[in-house]
């Protein structure tokens, strides 16, 4: 039985990072599980490598798009090697049989009468590749807010709008043909509306698979990329695909164009179409512009990868919007992998070495725990069988609970030491944890395949965790006199402050070595960006400082503002030809003549602006909590007027 699924195929115009992972990762996930339950398995992802974006990006980096497409496409071939992920096939958009593919999606669909030629004039989103049909000259684009450019061209048009009934039977026919729910909910929404016939060909790009028999034609990129799934597979009857992954962001591309192209060229559809919501980071969303986009490989480095899709996959409901934060990153790994499993894994397996000299007991096991592990195995299977993964994994670390709580009760220690009367008993608790042992590491394997794996060797067992089936999670499985594996810790206890303060340094690295190979100047420190002081403020640098001119200025005149019972007008010296006019809020706690003559700290570049009609050309500074009437900043010593404060 075979199960085809894929990731979207990234634009190469950005590096990896976190949220690409998060796809992949959640994948590579699905695949070991869809393999567990017995399918032949294949996973695609690859590269979008056409477009104009594209082609500016290259271009910026003074590259040709060839160039540069190839040396980020390896880059994300890469990113998936390091962190384990696997990958069956890589399918670039600038393969040679790729090309071939669109090509002959597009003849299909031309000799079945789906394609006209027409033309376009308006607005047009670069980023999104998107004609933006109702905005005028200088819209943004309603999708991200970037601004439109005004196009005019010759297209090849592709028949939407004759697909909106037969998209509608297929949504409900097929109620899981999109999930989630709100997913699904969305989509049928839109085609309700009625669909408009699609440009699937531009005139004023380049960098694009030619359109057959036609010069100046490339294909739209959404009707080149898509057709990558099927390129990935060609002749190996593989397609149609049995599942799309993807972002909550293409769903529109994936389950309306997609499905409609395919019908329109007689072909068959994917099975379905899974979008999962968006990672922020501390829940905002993760940007270039903001310089919070987290990379996977440091975490990776310092924490494993297996720590980063444990976070993913528990912490975030898949399907919904979730947070990552360093913090959160290393809480959930010292309380769950090296508290729950790794503790449960290390205690276990020592105690057999210690009392059985490495040999686990023949025993049946605690009827008690065997039933309830086998009663939450089976919840966790149908969990993962929907993709609840965090669900999922609740109900495994319900097993680490009860079984430790079961070790902590029967006391082996204390049974160790009762002798023969006891050893029966002894046998019971060490087969007990074992076996409890073995089913939650299977369990996890697609989830935690790398320490999964590591537990098993420990366990003892020859064969490797990946040719286990889910017909061995079954109770009563593991064979007394198996010899345990050397032991070894298997997630180390982290030192948070120690381990958050080499990700954040690695962090910085990997962003110069990605902006690098993108031909892109480095950006502000990303990690600086992000971060926040105890105290909720954002962490600014010394040269961002050195952007505000604070002096000191002596007060030559006040006066109360005509109307206001907060506002003083101030006049004051800050050794410039004339004093500066300043507005201050201070009316509640100072008398204007109790200004007189004083000094003060006033922002001395700050954007002069109106108010009560009269300029102000600066602030004064003064501090207050919530609520108190404001202080002034003042010195001690004498300052002289026009210093500045540094
Ligand atoms: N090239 C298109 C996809 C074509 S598929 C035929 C594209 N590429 S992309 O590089 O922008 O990747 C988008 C995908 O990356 C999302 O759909 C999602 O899978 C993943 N993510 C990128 N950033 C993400 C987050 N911050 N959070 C979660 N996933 C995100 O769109």
């Amino acid at each position: 039985m075979k199960y085809y699924l894929t990731t979207p195929i990234y634009y190469v115009n950005a590096a990896p990072h976190i949220g690409h992972a998060y796809t992949t990762i959640a994948a590579d996930t699905i695949k070991r599980w869809k393999r567990m339950q017995g399918y032949d398995v294949v996973l695609t992802s690859g590269t979008d490598e056409h477009g104009q974006k594209i082609e500016r990006a290259a271009a910026a980096a003074g590259k040709t798009p060839q160039q540069f497409t190839d040396i980020i496409s390896a880059e994300f071939q890469r990113q998936w090697e390091i962190l384990g992920l696997g990958i069956d096939r890589f399918q670039r958009t600038t393969a040679a049989n790729h090309a071939a593919q669109v090509q002959d999606l597009f003849r299909r669909c031309l000799d079945n009468g789906y394609i006209y030629k027409g033309s376009y004039s308006g607005q047009y989103c670069v980023f999104d590749e998107l004609y933006v049909n109702d905005a005028k000259a200088g819209d943004p684009c309603p999708e991200c807010g970037r601004p439109t450019e005004t196009v005019s061209e010759e297209n090849y048009y592709f028949k939407l709008s004759a697909f909106q009934q037969k998209l509608l039977d297929l949504y409900e026919k097929h109620p899981d043909f999109i999930c989630p729910e709100t997913r699904r909910n969305e989509v049928l929404a839109f085609v309700k509306q009625g669909l408009s016939d699609l440009s699937i060909s531009r005139t004023t790009i380049k960098w694009g698979i030619p359109v057959p028999n036609e010069d100046k034609h490339v294909f739209y990129v959404w009707f080149d990329a898509l057709t990558a799934y099927m390129s990935a597979v060609a002749g190996e009857n593989l397609w149609p695909a049995d599942l799309h992954l993807i972002g909550k962001e293409i769903v529109r591309f994936h389950a309306i164009y997609w499905p409609a192209f395919l019908m329109a060229a007689d072909l068959p559809l994917p099975k379905q179409i899974f979008a999962h919501g968006w990672l922020l980071f501390e829940n905002d969303k993760m940007s270039k512009s903001r310089g919070n986009i987290v990379r996977a490989t440091p975490i990776h480095t310092v924490l494993g990868t297996d720590a980063l899709r444990y976070f993913l996959m528990r912490e975030v409901v898949f399907g919904q919007d979730g947070s990552f934060s360093y913090d959160a990153l290393v809480g959930r790994y010292n309380s769950d992998l090296a508290n729950g499993l790794g503790n449960l894994a290390s205690r276990t397996l020592a105690m057999i070495h210690q009392y059985r000299n490495g040999v686990i007991p023949a025993c049946d096991g605690n009827q008690q725990i065997a039933q309830s592990v086998q009663e939450i195995t089976a919840i966790v299977m149908e969990c993962l069988d929907r993709f609840e993964f965090s669900k999922a994994l609740e109900g495994v670390w319900s097993v680490i609970g009860a079984v430790d709580k079961y070790i902590v009760e029967q006391a082996p220690w204390k049974l160790a030491k009762g002798g023969d009367p006891e050893a029966k008993r002894l046998d019971e608790v060490l087969y007990t944890a074992a076996e409890a042992l073995r089913i939650v590491t299977a369990t996890l394997a697609p989830m935690l395949p790398e320490s999964a794996a590591k537990i098993w060797a420990q366990l003892g067992f020859a064969t490797p965790l990946d040719a286990v089936k889910t017909a061995d999670l079954h109770w009563g499985h593991l064979q007394g006199g198996q010899k345990l594996g050397l032991a070894g810790a298997v997630f180390p206890r982290a030192d948070v402050k120690a381990s958050i303060e080499k990700m954040m340094e690695l962090e910085k690295s990997e962003v110069a070595r990605q902006m690098e190979l993108l031909g892109q100047k480095p950006q502000p420190d990303p990690v600086a960006a992000a971060a926040v002081t105890a105290s909720g403020s954002p962490v600014i640098t010394i040269d961002d400082f050195g952007k505000v001119d604070l002096r000191v200025g002596l007060v030559k005149d006040a006066a109360a503002v005509k109307g206001s019972d907060k506002l003083l007008h101030l006049h004051v010296d800050i050794g410039e030809a004339e004093p500066r006019s300043i507005m201050a809020g201070i009316a509640g706690a100072y008398k204007p003549e109790a200004l007189v003559g004083r000094k003060v700290v006033i922002v001395a570049n700050l954007a002069p602006r109106k108010l009560r009609g009269i300029e102000s050309q600066g602030m004064i500074v003064a501090a207050s909590r919530e609520g108190d009437v404001p202080v002034l900043a003042s010195f001690l010593e004498d300052v002289p007027v026009g210093a500045r404060l540094k």
